[in-house]
């Protein structure tokens, strides 16, 4: 329970910063200024995994969890025959794995009777299409984790609750756990390098695992002690109560509070309950449905779901692009006039810096776009805006997406794409990324249809690469007049912004007035799937809106309209 000291990267810190706790249980260094990212209160774990669309404790519900932008995932740990650490729940695998078909003469298939390899070569994901989502057949295969792959999925993405399952079953699982954490980097010299909790419902197991690791928190699950002796003891190694929502009243988490530990209940997929527990002041709500939670907390935060940008800075909003490296930041920029340099916020709106972006030059700034390959995240400046439709070029910045946000600073180019139109010089302001594709989609805005065209991201630089024209957008509304203006008009429907969503499925354009969102099929590509008929999406009438991206993994999306401070708007899911 003593304070962690201050070795963590910085990005750690920016993480640990985020997910704001008291020092007993914020594994971020000491020094570390605090950011506004802090939700207020209540953190959001993700149940073993996002275990509400994906099967629980798998690498794939692991990534999707920390996608969603919950602070914390949560898994459970157990110990194989030969004493490597095993993802899953269930003391035995035959509710979510293929054990009783690949081993038919191992019943019970208790997760102890089997080595890690034997259980890594299982199938873990098949069940979930049979039982989680019929007809949902996208986790075949999907194969059981063990400890060590989890740690690298979240290592600088979220936090891990860890629950050690059963320990009784598993004499020395504390000190095989104590030594992967430190074998994969997570804790160094005893203190932790990410947002670390270990929780378990054995108290015992606890207390030796405190012993091992005495700076890492530790979360007892159960139901808080009635006595005095009880509470004096846990005090000694622990840092918090972790009980089943159901038995929490709001005497429930002050008695905890005020005994010093903090509190996180299981397992909330209720937003109107989410909303009693947040209200109560419980430390964090552990859930198969993060992302409808996070909407639930923030929403709590902001209610009508509208919002400002804190940084006056920010006059002529013009792109959005949410942070691929860390969950809940977005980036934004201002259009032609401002200087090179791009804005940090978070979901409700604090400005958390700003960046110039050198070498540049913002002629006219009209979008941002965001993403992540195996080179890295990349933020992507879109010096696209053409009024007159004079310009024999335009210009794509990309540069590497900081660890930490840019309280000063800057952001280094690293691929200048300079783009040419096939068809002549146009005025665009929707620039979007599919990283799948490595590709770059640009959105016209003053033509009677709006054209799309696709630039790869690995075009030679500065060089003049010509887009590929693939087609007229023909599924926006005609403008108010019922006529399709000239080329060179600007309608109500004329795009100001397009995104395209982080797992690919949908696209979104914005307009002075109006938000589309469309949703892509299976192979679908975006020409097709923008010429499908999207939905239309209520948002505020502010005055000129500009920018428009996705939240987490969408559908759920931010708007942006020019003014200072530049008014915001999150949608509901
Ligand atoms: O993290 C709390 C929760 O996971 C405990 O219940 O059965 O889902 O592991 P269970
Ligand atoms: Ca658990």
């Amino acid at each position: 329970m003593t304070p962690h000291p201050v070795v963590l990267s910085l990005a750690a810190g920016l993480l640990a910063g985020c997910l704001g706790q008291s020092p007993s249980a914020t594994p971020g260094p000491v020094d570390t200024p605090e950011t506004p990212l802090e939700p207020d209160g209540t953190l959001i774990i993700a149940h073993r995994g996002y275990s509400g669309i994906a099967p629980e404790n798998t690498d794939v519900a692991v990534d999707l969890g920390a996608a969603s932008g919950a602070e914390y995932v949560e898994i459970d740990v157990q110990m194989a025959s030969d004493g490597g650490l095993v993802v899953m729940h269930d003391t035995t695998l035959s509710r979510t794995t293929n054990a009783p078909l690949t081993y038919p003469a191992r019943a019970p298939w208790n997760v102890g009777d089997f080595t890690l390899d034997e259980m890594r070569g299982l199938d873990g994901g098949t069940w979930y299409g049979f039982s989680g989502d019929p007809g949902n057949f996208n986790y075949v295969g999907e194969p059981v984790p063990d400890l060590r792959t989890i740690l690298d999925t979240l290592r600088d993405r979220a936090g891990l609750l860890l629950e050690v399952k059963s320990p009784d079953l598993y004499p020395g699982i504390e000190a095989a756990i104590a030594a992967e954490l430190e074998s994969a980097g997570w804790v160094m010299n005893g203190q932790p390098m990410q947002p670390l909790i270990v929780q378990s419902f054995d108290w015992g197991s606890m207390a030796t695992y405190a012993a091992l690791h005495p700076d890492v928190p530790i979360g007892l699950l159960g139901n808080p002690p009635s006595e005095d002796a009880v509470w004096n003891d846990i005090s000694r190694y622990a840092d918090a109560i972790n009980p089943s929502h159901s038995n929490v009243d709001q005497a429930t988490v002050d008695e905890i509070h005020r005994r010093g530990f903090e509190v996180s209940v299981y397992t909330v997929n209720d937003t109107t309950r989410a909303a009693e527990l947040i209200a109560m002041g419980v430390d964090g709500i552990i859930t198969d449905q993060p992302a409808r939670l996070l909407l639930e907390r923030d929403r709590e935060l902001s209610p009508s779901g509208a919002f400002e940008l804190g940084n006056p800075e920010i006059t002529e909003l013009s792109g959005l692009a949410q942070s691929t490296r860390t969950p809940g930041v977005f980036w934004a920029l201002n259009d032609s006039g401002d200087a090179a340099r791009v804005f940090a916020f978070d979901r409700l709106g604090r400005s958390l810096g700003e960046a110039a972006v050198r070498p540049a030059f913002n002629l006219d700034w009209e979008d941002m776009a965001s993403y992540a390959t195996d080179d890295g995240h990349f933020l992507l400046m879109a010096d696209v805006g053409d009024n007159d439709a004079i310009r024999p070029f335009v210009n794509l910045y990309i540069a590497p997406e900081p660890e930490l946000m840019p309280a000063t600073g800057s952001l280094t180019v690293s691929t200048e794409l300079t783009v040419v139109y096939p068809d002549g010089a146009r005025d665009c302001e929707g620039v979007a990324v599919d990283p799948e594709e490595r590709a770059v989609y640009l959105l016209s805005k003053r033509d009677p249809l709006p054209r799309l065209y696709r630039v790869p991201l690995d075009a030679t630089p500065v060089l003049p690469t010509t887009a590929e024209y693939l087609g007229e957008i023909t599924s926006l509304p005609l403008p108010n007049t019922g006529q399709l203006e000239p080329a060179g008009s600007i309608t109500n429907v004329s795009p100001t912004g397009f995104s395209i969503s982080v797992d690919g499925r949908h696209a979104l354009i914005v307009t002075l007035e109006h938000s589309y969102r469309y949703t892509r099929q299976a192979g679908q590509t975006w020409l097709d799937a923008l010429n499908t008929t999207p939905e239309i999406v209520d948002v505020p009438d502010y005055a000129q809106i500009e920018s428009g991206e996705f939240i987490g993994s969408g559908p759920a999306f931010l708007i942006g309209s020019e003014g200072s401070p530049a008014p915001m708007f999150a949608t509901s899911p």
